[in-house]
């Protein structure tokens, strides 16, 4: 029979400095960071190419050629290019009808960008729970608050309690991990309400075989420093509704009219459009996804296998029909007096892991939101662990 090593308050002396001691094996470095930036292949020759043409802010080719390639790869009809993840979900949700005052729905636990853009489109979030098998919203929580919580009046969705509309659902595929975005999808349908998918921790992860960010009526990919690629700083909006990506367009580049030489806008519109170096990062970071996805997947092998010898420490893993890209590799304590204790001895240790982020309905700007039943939440937040994720050289 397999011993499963115990890592309770009498033991777990010995066992943190041997998660420790794996990590530095498995990067061979003394020193490890949570997600570090690859530059692998052309990254430095597109650079100088952009400095060598002046073609260095909105104009050039490479925000188009980047565009084109995440539209390929998420086989998605169209992309759009912006200054980073947290300005594509508000002009995602702006163009997909979200007004001032409106209510959107979305979870608790993610990165405080998603409800930023939430606020910043002056619409208020509203919290629901996520399943602990995907850390995403939980389609049942979703499902009952949309049953018992709200009434229909002249075909839109209206919260009982508040009278405000509720004008959009924004799902996340959290640290990487796709959510059951058909199901959160087919909700949405029959309530008419749209989908956005803050699929910003998600490029290259699958589910049932489809990219995520390409099930609901947009989705919204970050390239911060520290994603699975990254272009310094830089966002974009999937879609395939046409009218979705031209408005898109159209609002992140002032709103200008096309044409050759005069400056005339339609509307007010926002300096948002990637800038042609950061596209030109990006493309290079495109031609090796394939090999970075690799590298992510044997590393969460690695984890997998290790953190299965231990009996109160779990590995957070995938629905067996989904195919993730292991962004953030998490693990599950029991105890949260040890995952505290872990995290003090590996951050002291020069090991970056890191909790999951603060519930978002616990924070001092949110904290009075409407909110379903977080059990869910406010259970597994407590467990989670972070592990380095990085490329491993
Ligand atoms: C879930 C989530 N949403 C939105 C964002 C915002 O992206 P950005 O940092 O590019 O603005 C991030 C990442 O940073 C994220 O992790």
């Amino acid at each position: 029979m397999l011993y499963l090593k115990r890592v309770n308050k009498f033991t777990h002396k010995y066992f943190i400095p041997e998660i420790v001691s794996f990590i530095k094996k498995i990067y061979n470095q003394e020193k490890v960071l949570l997600h570090e930036p690859v530059f692998l292949g052309n990254e430095k020759k597109y650079l100088q190419k952009c400095i060598d043409s002046t073609f260095v802010s909105y104009v050039g080719e490479y925000v188009t050629e980047f565009e084109d390639m995440i539209a390929k790869y998420t086989d998605s009809n169209y992309a759009v290019a912006v200054v980073n993840g947290t300005v594509a979900l508000k002009l995602a949700l702006e163009v997909c009808g979200v007004k001032p005052g409106d209510e959107v729905i979305t979870q608790p636990l993610t990165f405080v960008a998603t409800v930023n853009a939430i606020s910043h489109c002056k619409a208020s979030p509203v919290f629901i729970d996520i399943d602990t098998d995907t850390l995403g919203m939980s389609p049942e929580k979703l499902e009952l608050f949309l049953k018992d919580e709200t009434t229909c009046k002249y075909g839109k969705v209206i919260n009982k309690k508040t009278k405000n509309k509720i004008s959009a659902i924004v799902p996340v595929h959290t640290f990487g991990f796709p959510c059951r975005i058909d199901d959160i999808v087919q909700i949405g349908n029959r309530y008419n309400i749209p989908i956005i998918e803050d699929s910003a921790e998600s490029l290259g992860s699958f589910y049932k075989e489809k990219h995520t960010g390409n099930f609901g009526r947009a989705g919204i990919i970050s390239f911060n420093g520290n994603k699975i690629i990254t272009t310094g700083g830089g966002g974009m909006i999937i879609t395939n509704d046409e009218q979705i990506a031209t408005k898109a367009k159209h609002l992140s580049t002032t709103a200008k009219v096309p044409h050759g030489w005069e400056y005339v806008h339609d509307e007010i519109g926002y300096n948002y459009r990637m800038p042609n170096i950061n596209a030109a990062v990006g493309v290079a970071q495109m031609e090796n996804i394939n090999k970075i996805l690799k590298n992510k997947k044997e590393t969460a092998e690695l984890y997998k296998q290790f953190i299965s010898t231990f009996e109160d420490i779990k590995y957070f893993d995938k629905l067996s029909y989904t195919n993730p890209n292991y962004w953030l590799n998490t693990i599950l304590f029991n105890d949260i007096s040890i995952r505290n204790e872990f995290l003090e001895i590996t951050n002291n240790q020069g090991i970056q892991t890191r909790p999951a982020w603060r519930l978002l309905n616990k924070l001092i700007m949110y904290r009075n939101c409407i909110s379903g039943n977080l059990d869910n939440a406010l259970i597994i937040s407590d467990k989670i662990v972070n592990l380095p994720s990085g490329y491993r050289k």
